[in-house]
């Protein structure tokens, strides 16, 4: 633990703002009013920003259930609610023992309203609109957030695109886009295309971006954390070693990574109880594991990108500069699976009761590869997360396991067929 260089939060507010809260580029430092006009990236050097705070809260200033607990860690006291977040920590026994580790936890997004963790983010980052004005909101998608955004923007009144590669977005996404309302562009293009196309729609003022580039978003998604490490203390006794994750655009990473630093900053977390942030991608679109073992500061864009975890079949992860320090600071690590990999882990899950989507998988299918190469010590407490719920892609689960067998309806085919 020596060599974990968890970097500072600078939470001196510049003059120049009014509030308590304001945006400051991750790279210049250049800072910027957090509402009097729509910005995603520094107007200087094009960096990403992050959201700062004067005062920065410790676990005591968090009451109540879900994402607004933690309010004082928010830019507002409420956003647009569905009551998202205080999603459950499940214990699964038998991988426990099976991996070999002193304790493994489950945090499930997937029981987040639209059924992933995009749910904190959004609850966020449309309220952020209403403080804006805008009335067009957009995202590019691999399925999650456009089902998020849907609901989040339908629940507040407002218009809402979303941009998804044609053919690669599992069913149950697309529905939940579909119902809520939103206009559905399916492009012939993967998904860093359709990003880089409604980026540009954002930067022409046409639409409002809620893709996780927007610093708001990660301000919600960094409550995975804080529930993760209350929880732990609860239900486990302590706080993990190791938080696992499925790695596409890197939003979650670089959001726990904010999390803990503020948490350091305000003596709430010490340095040492960072848990590692340890990213999973899929063989097929690994452009920040490349990063990672290559120890090279900037992550390449992979062209092309394949994978049957759709929803983190990335080559261009947006948020990689945040995310870089967070695996290395905290000192974790970056591996890819393979797809057969993810989707025997899913079975795995399953087996304890709990239904993910396949990239959920990546966290646990990461985990096993981890301890068998001895990255892993059998002394840690691990907590996997699980992104999305099985039920968005009943493709995947429906072929995951044997055909349901077509039988005469009679007493006698049906005990035959039990027996067979
Ligand atoms: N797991 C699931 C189920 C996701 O939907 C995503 C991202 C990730 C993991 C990766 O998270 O981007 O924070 O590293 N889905 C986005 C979407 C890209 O459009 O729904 P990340």
């Amino acid at each position: 633990m020596a060599d974990l260089t968890i970097e500072g939060i600078g939470q001196i507010k510049p003059s120049s703002i009014k509030g308590d809260v304001w945006l400051t580029c991750i790279e210049c430092g250049k800072t910027y009013p957090p509402f009097d006009f729509v910005i995603y990236r520094c107007q200087k050097c094009g960096g990403l920003l992050e959201v700062r705070y004067e005062n920065l809260p410790t676990f005591e200033d968090f009451s109540g259930s879900g994402v607004w607990r933690y309010r004082a860690s928010l830019p507002f006291e409420m956003g647009v609610s569905i009551k998202e977040g205080n999603t459950p920590l499940y214990t699964v026994p038998r991988i426990e023992s099976d991996v070999g580790v002193e304790a493994l936890r489950i945090k499930h997004e997937g029981m987040n309203p639209t059924g992933s963790f995009k749910d904190r983010g959004m609850t966020v980052g449309v309220r952020v609109v209403q403080e804006l004005g805008v009335k067009r909101l957009a995202c590019a998608s691999t399925g999650n957030t456009s089902a998020s955004l849907a609901a989040y923007g339908s629940r507040a009144g407002l218009e809402v695109i979303v941009l998804l590669p044609a053919g690669k977005v599992a069913m149950g996404k697309v529905a939940q886009a579909s119902l809520h309302g939103a206009k559905i562009l399916q492009l012939d293009g993967n998904f860093d295309e359709c990003l880089d196309i409604v980026t540009k729609l954002a930067d022409e003022g046409e639409v409002y971006l809620l893709n996780s580039v927007n610093p708001f978003r990660l301000e919600g998604q960094k409550t995975i954390g804080f529930e993760i490490l209350e929880q732990s203390l609860e239900e486990v006794g302590r706080y993990p070693d190791r938080i696992i994750l499925p790695v596409g655009n890197a939003g979650n990473t670089a959001a726990l990574y904010k999390g803990f630093r503020e948490l350091v900053a305000s003596g709430a977390l010490k340095v040492e109880d960072v848990p590692k942030i340890t990213a999973i991608q899929a063989e097929g679109a690994a452009p920040i594991v490349e990063a990672i073992k290559s120890s090279a500061n900037h992550v390449q864009r992979w062209p092309s990108v394949e994978t049957k975890a759709t929803a983190i079949r990335i080559g261009n992860p947006v948020n990689s500069p945040k995310a870089l320090p967070a695996i290395r600071g905290t000192g974790g690590t970056a591996i890819t699976v393979s797809d057969g990999e993810i989707l025997a882990a899913q079975c795995e899950l399953a087996e304890e009761g709990i239904g993910v989507e396949p990239a959920s998988a990546a966290s646990v299918a990461g985990l096993r590869k981890l301890r068998s190469e001895g990255v892993v010590g059998k002394e840690e407490y691990v907590v996997c997360l699980a992104t999305g719920i099985l039920l968005k892609d009943p493709d995947a689960a429906s072929f995951a396991r044997e055909a349901p067998k077509e039988i005469p309806a009679s007493v006698e085919d049906v005990m035959q067929a039990i027996l067979n």
